[in-house]
Protein backbone atom coordinates (compact mmCIF):
# COMPACT_ATOMS: atom_id res chain seq x y z
CA UNK A 1 0.00 0.00 0.00
CA UNK A 2 1.31 3.61 -1.10
CA UNK A 3 -1.14 5.68 1.63
CA UNK A 4 1.89 5.48 4.13
CA UNK A 5 5.37 6.95 3.40
CA UNK A 6 7.96 4.43 2.16
CA UNK A 7 10.10 3.15 4.84
CA UNK A 8 13.34 4.43 3.00
CA UNK A 9 13.02 7.60 1.60
CA UNK A 10 15.95 7.24 -1.08
CA UNK A 11 14.02 4.61 -2.49
CA UNK A 12 16.38 5.04 -6.28
CA UNK A 13 19.25 4.84 -3.99
CA UNK A 14 19.32 1.13 -3.28
CA UNK A 15 22.53 -1.17 -4.05
CA UNK A 16 22.41 -2.68 -7.31
CA UNK A 17 22.52 -6.20 -7.46
CA UNK A 18 25.49 -7.54 -9.61
CA UNK A 19 23.25 -9.00 -12.21
CA UNK A 20 21.70 -5.39 -12.80
CA UNK A 21 24.41 -3.83 -13.07
CA UNK A 22 25.28 -6.38 -16.08
CA UNK A 23 22.70 -5.85 -18.02
CA UNK A 24 22.85 -1.90 -17.61
CA UNK A 25 25.98 -2.33 -18.83
CA UNK A 26 25.04 -4.68 -22.02
CA UNK A 27 22.63 -2.26 -23.18
CA UNK A 28 25.25 0.66 -22.47
CA UNK A 29 27.59 -0.79 -25.00
CA UNK A 30 25.32 -2.57 -27.10
CA UNK A 31 24.47 1.21 -27.62
CA UNK A 32 27.23 2.47 -28.42
CA UNK A 33 27.82 -0.08 -30.82
CA UNK A 34 25.02 1.21 -32.50
CA UNK A 35 25.93 4.76 -32.35
CA UNK A 36 29.27 4.45 -33.65
CA UNK A 37 28.57 1.19 -36.47
CA UNK A 38 26.04 4.18 -37.89
CA UNK A 39 28.96 6.81 -38.26
CA UNK A 40 31.08 3.74 -39.65
CA UNK A 41 28.51 2.27 -42.53
CA UNK A 42 28.04 6.50 -43.87
CA UNK A 43 31.74 5.86 -44.53
CA UNK A 44 32.33 2.61 -45.15
CA UNK A 45 29.19 1.32 -46.68
CA UNK A 46 28.31 4.37 -48.43
CA UNK A 47 25.02 4.23 -47.11
CA UNK A 48 22.30 7.04 -45.88
CA UNK A 49 23.81 9.69 -48.28
CA UNK A 50 24.52 12.95 -47.35
CA UNK A 51 22.31 15.47 -48.30
CA UNK A 52 22.12 19.55 -47.97
CA UNK A 53 19.01 21.26 -47.36
CA UNK A 54 18.08 24.62 -48.69
CA UNK A 55 15.07 27.15 -48.23
CA UNK A 56 13.51 28.03 -52.09
CA UNK A 57 9.79 28.84 -52.83
CA UNK A 58 8.87 26.42 -55.41
CA UNK A 59 7.94 28.72 -58.03
CA UNK A 60 11.54 29.89 -58.25
CA UNK A 61 12.53 26.14 -57.88
CA UNK A 62 10.56 25.47 -60.84
CA UNK A 63 11.75 28.03 -62.97
CA UNK A 64 15.45 26.70 -62.11
CA UNK A 65 14.26 23.40 -63.32
CA UNK A 66 12.46 24.05 -66.55
CA UNK A 67 15.41 26.10 -67.72
CA UNK A 68 17.76 23.51 -66.56
CA UNK A 69 15.68 21.11 -68.54
CA UNK A 70 15.20 23.02 -71.79
CA UNK A 71 19.01 23.78 -71.68
CA UNK A 72 19.76 20.49 -71.76
CA UNK A 73 17.14 18.26 -73.38
CA UNK A 74 18.12 15.78 -75.49
CA UNK A 75 14.59 14.31 -76.82
CA UNK A 76 11.14 13.75 -75.19
CA UNK A 77 9.42 10.71 -74.23
CA UNK A 78 5.76 9.14 -73.91
CA UNK A 79 2.36 10.15 -74.71
CA UNK A 80 2.45 13.69 -72.24
CA UNK A 81 6.24 14.73 -74.48
CA UNK A 82 8.34 14.30 -71.01
CA UNK A 83 12.02 15.87 -71.98
CA UNK A 84 14.79 13.45 -71.53
CA UNK A 85 17.37 15.83 -69.61
CA UNK A 86 21.03 15.02 -70.23
CA UNK A 87 23.52 17.46 -67.28
CA UNK A 88 26.77 18.24 -68.48
CA UNK A 89 29.15 15.35 -66.62
CA UNK A 90 29.98 16.65 -62.82
CA UNK A 91 27.38 18.97 -63.11
CA UNK A 92 23.96 19.85 -61.56
CA UNK A 93 20.74 18.14 -62.30
CA UNK A 94 17.26 19.22 -61.24
CA UNK A 95 14.25 17.23 -60.52
CA UNK A 96 10.56 18.09 -58.95
CA UNK A 97 8.12 16.13 -57.98
CA UNK A 98 4.15 17.20 -58.15
CA UNK A 99 1.18 15.39 -58.38
CA UNK A 100 1.45 13.08 -59.75
CA UNK A 101 4.89 12.81 -61.52
CA UNK A 102 8.78 13.40 -61.06
CA UNK A 103 9.78 15.68 -63.50
CA UNK A 104 11.82 15.29 -65.83
CA UNK A 105 13.69 11.97 -67.09
CA UNK A 106 16.98 12.24 -66.43
CA UNK A 107 19.89 10.33 -68.52
CA UNK A 108 23.33 10.44 -66.56
CA UNK A 109 26.47 9.31 -67.32
CA UNK A 110 28.20 5.97 -65.53
CA UNK A 111 30.80 6.65 -63.01
CA UNK A 112 30.50 10.48 -63.51
CA UNK A 113 29.24 12.31 -60.36
CA UNK A 114 26.55 14.62 -60.36
CA UNK A 115 24.56 17.06 -57.58
CA UNK A 116 21.41 16.17 -58.08
CA UNK A 117 18.72 18.49 -56.61
CA UNK A 118 15.18 17.75 -55.27
CA UNK A 119 12.28 19.57 -53.86
CA UNK A 120 8.52 19.40 -54.24
CA UNK A 121 6.06 21.75 -56.43
CA UNK A 122 3.01 21.27 -53.93
CA UNK A 123 2.74 18.43 -51.38
CA UNK A 124 5.46 16.04 -49.53
CA UNK A 125 6.24 13.62 -51.66
CA UNK A 126 8.49 10.11 -51.62
CA UNK A 127 11.94 10.08 -54.01
CA UNK A 128 12.32 7.16 -54.10
CA UNK A 129 15.17 5.20 -56.01
CA UNK A 130 14.81 1.75 -57.29
CA UNK A 131 15.96 -0.80 -57.19
CA UNK A 132 18.76 1.24 -55.41
CA UNK A 133 16.77 1.85 -52.59
CA UNK A 134 17.86 5.27 -52.02
CA UNK A 135 14.92 7.07 -50.46
CA UNK A 136 14.17 10.99 -49.96
CA UNK A 137 11.43 12.81 -48.59
CA UNK A 138 10.74 16.04 -50.50
CA UNK A 139 9.16 19.12 -49.21
CA UNK A 140 7.82 22.09 -50.83
CA UNK A 141 9.92 24.97 -49.95
CA UNK A 142 13.09 22.80 -48.79
CA UNK A 143 15.46 22.06 -52.02
CA UNK A 144 17.49 19.05 -51.03
CA UNK A 145 21.14 18.03 -53.06
CA UNK A 146 22.16 14.59 -53.00
CA UNK A 147 25.84 13.75 -54.83
CA UNK A 148 25.01 10.85 -56.66
CA UNK A 149 27.45 9.11 -58.48
CA UNK A 150 25.75 6.01 -60.73
CA UNK A 151 28.14 3.02 -61.29
CA UNK A 152 25.62 0.96 -63.61
CA UNK A 153 23.90 1.39 -66.56
CA UNK A 154 20.48 0.63 -67.13
CA UNK A 155 17.04 2.12 -66.16
CA UNK A 156 15.88 3.26 -62.42
CA UNK A 157 12.81 3.96 -61.35
CA UNK A 158 11.69 6.83 -59.02
CA UNK A 159 8.51 5.84 -57.28
CA UNK A 160 6.71 8.01 -54.98
CA UNK A 161 6.69 6.35 -51.48
CA UNK A 162 4.66 8.97 -49.32
CA UNK A 163 0.67 9.04 -49.77
CA UNK A 164 0.32 11.91 -51.80
CA UNK A 165 -3.51 11.47 -52.98
CA UNK A 166 -5.45 9.47 -55.89
CA UNK A 167 -2.68 9.67 -58.76
CA UNK A 168 0.26 8.42 -55.83
CA UNK A 169 0.41 5.48 -57.05
CA UNK A 170 0.83 6.37 -60.71
CA UNK A 171 3.80 9.10 -59.24
CA UNK A 172 6.57 7.17 -61.24
CA UNK A 173 9.82 8.92 -62.30
CA UNK A 174 12.60 7.39 -64.33
CA UNK A 175 16.40 8.11 -64.64
CA UNK A 176 18.79 6.49 -67.55
CA UNK A 177 22.61 5.43 -66.92
CA UNK A 178 24.32 5.26 -70.34
CA UNK A 179 28.11 4.55 -70.72
CU1 LIG B 1 3.76 11.79 -54.58
CU2 LIG B 1 2.89 9.93 -53.43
Amino acid sequence: MALTSPENRLWWKEHLHGVEIVWISIAFLWGLVMFFTMIYWHIAGEQNLSNEAYRVAPEEYGKRVEAFAEKYKVREEGTTSIPVVRPPAGGDAYMFGRLWEWWPILELQKGQSYRLHLSSMDWLHGWSLQPANINIEIHPNYEMIITIKPDQTGVFGVICNEYCGVGHSQMVGRIYVVD
